[in-house]
């Protein structure tokens, strides 16, 4: 047995219910995993409210570490005993125990801890997509401007840190001058707060007028027009979230006269799609946090049995950087 959250409906954090759940073995190509820590994020909160629609009954989160108890027939990368961490599908993480697909799961580093592998595996592997490959068609060089929305969040003060050590000069957005204090310390090179500047106008300046290469945008509804006024000709808007609401449908029409510009919208789940593609990414992520180049911050812990008020922080813009449930 564990102990789970799952959600009979979607709608508001009072849908999440701690239940017992049964946990069996393992089968072809799947693990069972005991849990030490689990990862918070913002999908969680699209997941339960509906905006992703899933079936239910279901049970919540993507994101953990912790020990292999039992590996099924076919899985090689994996022993009954390794510590291992994961962002993956389906969800399911919200809990002590569970048995899952084997694929998307790796060794977790002995230099990194259960908590740190809970904190840091979608949200690492997002910024490492995202800075690596979601890149506009001349690519990036050092020293070229590129403009990350919400960069106090979990996956932004990641994202302010790598883009610093690629040598780009990243502008951060976020809704607060303590939110910006802390990109600004994590290795933005501008910062602007969103809730009180025009961050389209604040962005023209600090380029001289040229506008970013790219525009990472995970705010969505409230970000996406003024964002695409921040591109360079032919730069790259790549939507991956919608924290204040989906993007409302857009001519494409409009692209044209802002400069040829490109729009792409990414998830994560595109690009860990095999063990190898997995593997390959995580790679590069244990190497940028076991450098130094990345530390990941844990600024908030709630225990599995107060996960809503998890989710109420999170939606009200109360937490910074990463959060995880203990167990
Ligand atoms: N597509 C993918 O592959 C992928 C993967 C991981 C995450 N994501 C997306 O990336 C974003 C960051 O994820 P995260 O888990 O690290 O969360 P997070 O950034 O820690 O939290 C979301 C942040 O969004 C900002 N925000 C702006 N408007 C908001 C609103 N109306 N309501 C709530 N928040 C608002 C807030 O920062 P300010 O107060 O500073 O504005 C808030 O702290 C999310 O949108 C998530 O869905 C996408």
């Amino acid at each position: 047995m564990s102990k789970a959250i799952i959600i009979e409906q979607t709608g508001g954090p009072e849908q999440m219910k701690l239940v017992d759940v049964q946990v069996g073995e393992p089968g072809p190509g799947e693990i069972r995993i005991r849990h030490h820590a689990v990862g918070l994020n913002f999908i969680d909160v699209y997941q339960r409210s509906g905006v992703y629609a899933l079936p239910l009954p279901l049970q919540l989160g993507m994101e953990a570490a912790g020990v292999v108890e039992a590996v099924g027939p076919g899985v090689t990368h994996l022993k009954a005993g390794d510590r291992a961490a994961y962002a993956s599908q389906p969800p399911g993480a919200y809990c002590e125990l569970r048995v899952m697909p084997a694929k998307c799961v790796c060794k977790l580093p002995d230099e990194i801890s259960f908590e740190t592998g809970a904190a840091m595996m979608l949200k690492g592997l997002t910024a490492q997509y995202l800075l690596r490959k979601t890149l506009p068609v001349q690519g990036l060089q050092a020293g070229d401007f590129v403009l990350f929305h919400a960069a106090a969040g979990g996956v932004g003060l990641i994202a302010c840190q790598w883009a610093k050590a690629l040598g780009y000069q990243l502008i951060g957005t976020a809704g607060s001058d303590e939110k910006c204090a802390l990109a600004l310390a994590h290795g933005a090179a501008h910062v602007i707060n969103y809730s009180k500047e025009d961050f389209a106008a604040r962005v023209k300046e600090i380029t001289g007028g040229k506008g970013v290469k790219v525009v990472y945008d995970s705010v969505g509804k409230d970000t996406w027009d003024k964002s695409l006024d921040c591109l360079a000709p032919f730069g790259l808007m790549a939507s991956f979230g919608n924290a204040s609401g989906a993007v409302a449908p857009f001519a494409p029409g409009i692209l044209g006269p802002k400069g040829s510009i490109y729009v792409t919208r990414q998830t994560l789940f595109s690009h860990i799609t095999t063990r190898e593609n997995t593997q390959e990414m995580a790679d590069d992520l244990f190497e940028a946090v076991t450098s130094g180049k990345v530390k990941i911050h844990i600024d908030q812990t709630f225990p599995l049995a107060k996960i809503q008020d998890a989710h109420i922080a999170l939606e009200a813009r109360k937490t910074t950087g990463c959060t995880i449930i203990t167990l």
